[in-house]
C-alpha cells in the first residue's frame, strides 16, 4: 500500500518535473523603413519559403502581393471562395475568385484576386523565436492595378491586419485555435528591428527580462467601423492641462481616433492641431527654448541645441490622449512627440503632429512615430486595445527583443 503511494508520488513528481512544451504563438520581426517612416513585417511566403517584407497595415482587409510573384489563384467554385462569399460576396471572372478589399494606401475598396499560398512564421514563447511553422492555404490577394508604387522600396506587398476575419492574425489564430490577439512593438530605431506577436496575450519579454504585458492599460476598441481600430479619445492634455476645443463643433472625436501604422505622424483636425501647438508653446515657455521657423509638415520647431535629453527623449511637456476617463490616458513623451530634423542647414526638434485639414474622416489619426517604443495589444476577442505608453520608462525598448532562435520552442 505504502509502496503504491510512493510509486504514485514518484510518478506525480516525474510528471510535474517534465518541462511542459511552452505554449507557442507566433512572431514576426518588424523593420522600419528609412525614407518613408513605414514599418514592414518580415515573414516568408510561398513554397519553398521566400523571405518577404510586407508593409504593416492596420487598415488592410487582406494581405496583398504583386500578381506576378505568385500563382495559386483559387477558383470560384472552391470551398475557400464559398467561405468568403458569406462575408464579402465574391465576384467571379472566368472562374477566378475575386473580392472587394480595402487598404490604407488605396483607401477605397477595390477588386482583388483571391489566392492561397504558404506563410511561414517562427513560433515563440514570448522570449525568443523558435521553430518555423507553416500556415498552408493562407488566403491573400493580388491585383494588377499597382499599389506597388505607393509601397516603400523594401516592401513586396502589404500585411493586412485590420479587424477583418481574413487578416493575417485572424487566419493564423483560427488555424491554430489561438486567441484573436496581436501585439506590436515598433522600433524607433532604423537599424534595430521591432517585433509583432500573433495569437498571444503575453508574456512579451524584452531584455533585460522585462515582460511588457504587465504594463498594459486598456481602452475599448470602438465598433463604429468594421475595418479600422478606433479608440475613444475624449480630450488631449499638455502637461496635464486640457486643450480648449470648440465643444459644439468638435467633441474631441465623435468617430473615434484611428490607429494607423501607414501614417508616419499623428494627423489632427486643424482645430485640434492649432490648439495643440498653442498650448504646447505656452507650456514650453518656462523651458526658455528658441522657436525657429517650422519645417514642413510640422507647425512648431525649436533649435535642437536648447533641448535637454532624457531617457524618454527631449525634455518637453507631456501630451496625454485621455481615453474616456481622466485616469486612463496614453502619455506621449518627447521621444514620441518630437521629431529631429537634421539637415545641412537645419538642426531642430519639431512637434511631430501634422494638420489634417478641417474635414478629415477621423479628427485624430494616431501615426507610427507616436507608436514607436510603445507596446500595443489589439484584442479582437475582448474588443480592447492594450497600451503601455513609452516602454523606455521601463528601461527597455522595442529593439530589445531577443531574436536568437531557441529551437526548443516548438
Ligand atoms: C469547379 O469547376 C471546374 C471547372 O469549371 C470543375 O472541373 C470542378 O469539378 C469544379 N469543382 C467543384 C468543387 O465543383
Ligand atoms: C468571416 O465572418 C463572417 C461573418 O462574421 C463569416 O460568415 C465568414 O465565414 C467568416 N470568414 C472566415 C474566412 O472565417
Ligand atoms: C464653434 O463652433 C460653432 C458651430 O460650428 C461656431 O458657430 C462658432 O463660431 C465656433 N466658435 C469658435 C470659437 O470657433
Ligand atoms: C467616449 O467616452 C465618453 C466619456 O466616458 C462617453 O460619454 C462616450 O459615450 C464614449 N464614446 C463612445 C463612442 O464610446
Ligand atoms: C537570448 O536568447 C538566447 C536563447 O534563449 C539565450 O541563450 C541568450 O542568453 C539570450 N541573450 C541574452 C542577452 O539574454
Amino acid at each position: 500500500m505504502s509502496s503504491n503511494i510512493t510509486i504514485c508520488f514518484v510518478i506525480l513528481l516525474v510528471i510535474y518535473s517534465i518541462p511542459y512544451p511552452s505554449f507557442s504563438s507566433f512572431l514576426a520581426p518588424i523593420v522600419k523603413d528609412h525614407t518613408k517612416h513605414h514599418h514592414t513585417l518580415k515573414l516568408s511566403l510561398q513554397n519553398p519559403p521566400q523571405p518577404k517584407q510586407l508593409l504593416l497595415d492596420l487598415g488592410g482587409t487582406l494581405s496583398w502581393v504583386d500578381c506576378t510573384t505568385t500563382s495559386h489563384f483559387i477558383t470560384c467554385n472552391s470551398s475557400i471562395c464559398h467561405a468568403l462569399s458569406s462575408s464579402q460576396g465574391p465576384i467571379c471572372t472566368s472562374n477566378n475568385c475575386n473580392i472587394q478589399s480595402t487598404n490604407s494606401l488605396t483607401k477605397k475598396p477595390f477588386v482583388v484576386k483571391v489566392l492561397v499560398d504558404s506563410l511561414e512564421l517562427p513560433l515563440t514563447d514570448g522570449r525568443n523565436p523558435g521553430q518555423l511553422k507553416e500556415v498552408n492555404e493562407f488566403v491573400l490577394s493580388c491585383s494588377d492595378r499597382g499599389i506597388l508604387k505607393k509601397l516603400p522600396k523594401n516592401a513586396a506587398g502589404l500585411a493586412g491586419l485590420s479587424r477583418s476575419n481574413l487578416s493575417l492574425m485572424a487566419q493564423v489564430s483560427k488555424r491554430f485555435a489561438l486567441p484573436k490577439v496581436f501585439a506590436l512593438c515598433l522600433s524607433g530605431s532604423v537599424s534595430a528591428q521591432g517585433v509583432g506577436f500573433f495569437g498571444t496575450r503575453g508574456p512579451y519579454f524584452f531584455l533585460p527580462e522585462i515582460d511588457l504585458s504587465k504594463y498594459l492599460n486598456y481602452t475599448p476598441l470602438l465598433s463604429i467601423s468594421s475595418n479600422q481600430y478606433l479608440i475613444n479619445v475624449t480630450s488631449i492634455k499638455v502637461n496635464g492641462k486640457p486643450l480648449q476645443l470648440n465643444q459644439t463643433s468638435l467633441t474631441v472625436d465623435q468617430n473615434g481616433a484611428q490607429l494607423s501604422t501607414t501614417s508616419p505622424y499623428t494627423v489632427l483636425h486643424t482645430e485640434i492641431f492649432e490648439a495643440l501647438i498653442d498650448l504646447f508653446e505656452r507650456e514650453s515657455a518656462v523651458l526658455d527654448l528658441t522657436i525657429r521657423p517650422p519645417v514642413e509638415p510640422f507647425g512648431l520647431c525649436y533649435n535642437a541645441d536648447d533641448l535637454l535629453m532624457t531617457r524618454t527623449g527631449p525634455a518637453v511637456p507631456t501630451v496625454d490622449l485621455v481615453l474616456g476617463h481622466d485616469d486612463v490616458f496614453w502619455r506621449i513623451f518627447g521621444v514620441n512627440s518630437m521629431v529631429r530634423i537634421l539637415r545641412r542647414d537645419v538642426d531642430a526638434w519639431c512637434l511631430g503632429f501634422v494638420d489634417g485639414g478641417d474635414e478629415p474622416t477621423y479628427s485624430i489619426v494616431i501615426g507610427g512615430h507616436q507608436m514607436e517604443d510603445n507596446l500595443l495589444q489589439f484584442d479582437l476577442q475582448t474588443q480592447r486595445l492594450g497600451f503601455t505608453s513609452s516602454v523606455l520608462v521601463h528601461n527597455t525598448m522595442c529593439a530589445n527583443f531577443n531574436f536568437t532562435t531557441n529551437i526548443n520552442v516548438s
